[in-house]
């Protein structure tokens, strides 16, 4: 358990892990190792952020915590598909995950493709299937259209394109920033958008939600880059140091450590300032702003 969240993350993340358990059962017809490896990631060590972003959102808009439950798992799911699939020897080549060894390495590459594959449609199945949520049904095409579009190639698959596209390659902060935008803040946003969009969060509302989101999505990417060249490989439960040893152009690597602090800081500001156009108990939000850009890990 992070040290640094509050009580009352502390129990939307611990619901986050009770209702991501229930989310893969035995699949009929599946081979075990299928099974094993989409576990394997989904259900390690992970520290929740997106779900808690989703419970917390649609709480400060008056949204009850069981409805929130599909949409914070969907986008729960296709994190962990996103990490075993960025995990594989064509991308980022690593051993270590959650603190454990990564997919590939347990289940073999094949079996890592296909358990990325089978979370991802996991995550459109559940979203678009749960009984708990009880939202019209053009709401819930909306929410899965978003989900669609965050990590397709408009989101997070488009942001890994243009991170092994500058592999090697230097970027200029405003690069940095778009790249950075899709393959972590496109998801980020959504597990926002789908919290708000759960609480039937007004047109004006979505917008602040989604600077607040766009913001700390951002500022999420820019704290796993310093955390790369800061923090050990225990801390982490993955390789530190990758990114320079891949020569992957990073925040700190473009500009700097002290002015990606500064960014850092400066994004949590912009987050928060979001807030304050929100008529709502948005505390949590606020909580999980300072969080993202203080986590040790
Ligand atoms: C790691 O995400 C991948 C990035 C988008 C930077 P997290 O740091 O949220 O990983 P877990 O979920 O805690 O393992
Ligand atoms: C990964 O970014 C973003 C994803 C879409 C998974 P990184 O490659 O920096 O994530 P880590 O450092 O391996 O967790
Ligand atoms: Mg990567
Ligand atoms: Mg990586
Ligand atoms: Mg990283």
């Amino acid at each position: 358990m992070p040290p640094e969240l509050s009580p009352g993350l502390q129990a939307l993340r611990d619901h986050s892990e009770h209702v991501l358990g229930r989310q893969l059962p035995p699949f009929a017809n599946a081979s075990p190792p299928l099974h094993a490896a989409m576990c394997h990631t989904l259900l390690g060590s992970g520290k929740r952020l997106r779900p808690m972003l989703t419970y917390a959102t649609g709480h400060a808009l008056g949204a009850p915590l069981a409805q929130l439950d599909a949409p914070a798992c969907a986008v729960e799911i296709i994190h962990a598909y996103s990490l075993i699939h960025d995990d594989l020897p064509a991308m980022d080549d690593d051993a270590l995950r959650r603190g454990l060894p990564t997919t590939h390495i347990i289940y073999g590459e094949a079996m890592a493709i296909l358990a990325g594959d089978a979370l991802q449609a996991r995550a459109f199945e559940v979203l678009a299937g749960d009984p708990t949520l009880q939202v019209p049904p053009a709401t819930r095409l909306l929410m899965l259209r978003c989900l669609g579009q965050a990590c397709g190639a408009q989101g997070m698959v488009g942001g890994q394109v243009m991170d092994l596209n500058a592999t090697g390659k230097m970027l200029d902060g405003a690069g940095l920033e778009a790249m950075h935008g899709m393959k972590t803040g496109a998801l980020i946003r959504t597990a926002v958008r789908l919290g708000g969009l759960v609480a039937s969060a007004t047109e004006s509302e979505l917008l602040a939600l989604d600077r607040y989101a766009s913001a700390l999505g951002l500022a999420f990417q820019i704290r796993d880059d310093l955390l790369d060249i800061e923090a050990g490989t225990e801390v982490l439960g993955k390789t530190a140091g990758k990114d320079a040893a891949q020569s992957k152009p990073t925040f700190p690597s473009v500009l700097g450590l002290t002015a990606s602090r500064q960014r850092l800081d400066q994004l949590a500001q912009t987050a928060l300032v979001a807030l304050d156009n929100l008529d709502a108990d948005t505390i949590q939000l606020a909580e999980l702003a300072r969080y993202t850009v203080s986590r040790e890990h």
